[in-house]
């Protein structure tokens, strides 16, 4: 590197700025040092939408603890629309009394007693999806309300935003934060609409790219399986968000949901469970928290994995790690099962590799130059593939 370059840089970061992703990107930005891997946690959205209080806020926290689920990694408790009623006076945003008696300052206090961590949700427009009041001409205000009560992570919804510019509305928001002065992790909820992930990474710490996913198969896989290619704009503290998980919800079958949690690992996706944690069976239970999974999605190295081999209803995705092996997913779309054979070339192996299934925790031994399993009708084999 020159010396005037270096010179160059030197300014550049003693104003606060650094490159990333070839773009500018502020280093002032909330949460700069947040979000290093992505961020685990529980959402209401998915099974209770607007039916939210606090006691429902704090028995989620409860069973993110006895459930094993805080063990497992999962740290964010989130509230989803419907929290908020009104603005007061000075224009400081209004809990639900009815909903939210003590107020979400206790709220707060009450999850960080667990050693978990609180979050909320807002708009940018001026009314949320459920017409509660959003944050438009309050970013600042908001912000700082936020940081008072002690919330950890924010969701900015893009309902009611007729004629704005996600860009410059979402920078606000990362201005206000950083503002405020408390790490807060910021997520960003436009639906994928601007391409939030050309400049979500100087602004958020993730960026939805889809509309909502739901409980069913074709929608999850639909969401999921379109990632590719957007891998190249994720990595530690800014992530692709193809929204939050439906395990446990009923609508899918096991293999589904299977196939749901190892590509959101294999997507590096924030990992939000959507779930009634008070009620999970042991299978939905031993999905949320299965370790070498969760592992794979919480990878030091926080690359989003791609989709190496595709042929009709089949699909290899790899996701390279920090200890030089990949993880691979071999997924089965279609409507029977069917073979899928990965060859070790896609993964640059020439020769033999040691294989083992992270969903069952077992070796599966070594093998020359390919692998072929049989994968269940809308199932996945999850492999970790090492020299
Ligand atoms: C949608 C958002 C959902 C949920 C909902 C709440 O726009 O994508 O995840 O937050 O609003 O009304």
């Amino acid at each position: 590197m020159s010396a005037s370059r270096q010179v160059l840089i030197a300014i550049l970061l003693a104003l606060g700025i650094v490159w990333s992703n070839g773009a500018l990107a502020a280093q002032s930005a909330p949460g700069s040092s947040l979000a290093q891997t992505p961020p685990m946690g529980w959402n209401s959205w998915n099974k209770f939408a607007c039916n939210v209080s606090e006691q429902l806020i704090r028995q989620a926290a409860d069973a993110m603890v006895s459930s094993g689920m805080q063990a497992a990694g999962y740290q964010y408790v989130n509230i989803d629309d419907c929290w908020q009623v009104s603005r007061d006076a000075q224009g400081t945003i209004v809990a639900d009394a009815a909903r939210f008696p003590s107020g979400i300052k206790a709220l707060a206090d009450y999850v960080h007693g667990k050693g978990l961590k609180l979050g909320v949700y807002t708009d940018a427009g001026t009314l949320t999806c459920e017409k509660r009041p959003g944050s438009l001409g309050h970013e600042l205000q908001d912000a700082k309300t936020y940081a008072a009560w002690g919330v950890d992570y924010v969701k900015i919804d893009w309902c009611h935003a007729e004629g704005l510019d996600p860009e410059v509305q979402y920078t606000k928001f990362r201005d206000a934060l950083a503002q405020a002065g408390r790490p807060i992790v910021f997520s960003i909820c436009n639906w994928g609409v601007k391409a939030p992930w050309t400049w979500g990474p100087a602004t958020g710490n993730l960026w939805r790219t889809t509309g909502d996913i739901n409980d069913t198969w074709d929608r999850m896989s639909v969401i999921g399986f379109s990632q590719n290619g957007l891998e190249k704009f994720a990595g530690p503290g800014h992530w692709n968000d193809p929204d939050m998980l439906e395990v446990g919800n009923g609508g899918m079958k096991p293999d589904e949901y299977r196939v749901h949690m190892a590509l959101w690992a294999l997507l590096a996706a924030p990992l939000l469970s959507g779930n009634d944690l008070r009620n999970m069976t042991s299978e939905t239970k031993k999905m949320l928290t299965n370790s070498e999974v969760i592992a794979v999605d919480q990878d030091a190295k926080g690359v989003q994995g791609h989709r190496v081999w595709d042929e009709g209803p089949l699909e290899i995705w790899a996701k390279s790690l920090a200890d030089g092996s990949s993880a691979v997913g071999l997924f089965n779309r279609g409507e029977s099962e069917l073979k899928i054979t990965l060859d070790f070339k896609t993964l640059g192996i020439n020769g033999r590799a040691k294989l083992r299934d992270l969903w069952q925790h077992k070796d599966v031994g070594v093998a020359e130059d390919s692998y072929t399993a049989a994968v269940p009708k809308h199932g996945v084999v999850l492999l970790k593939v090492s020299k």
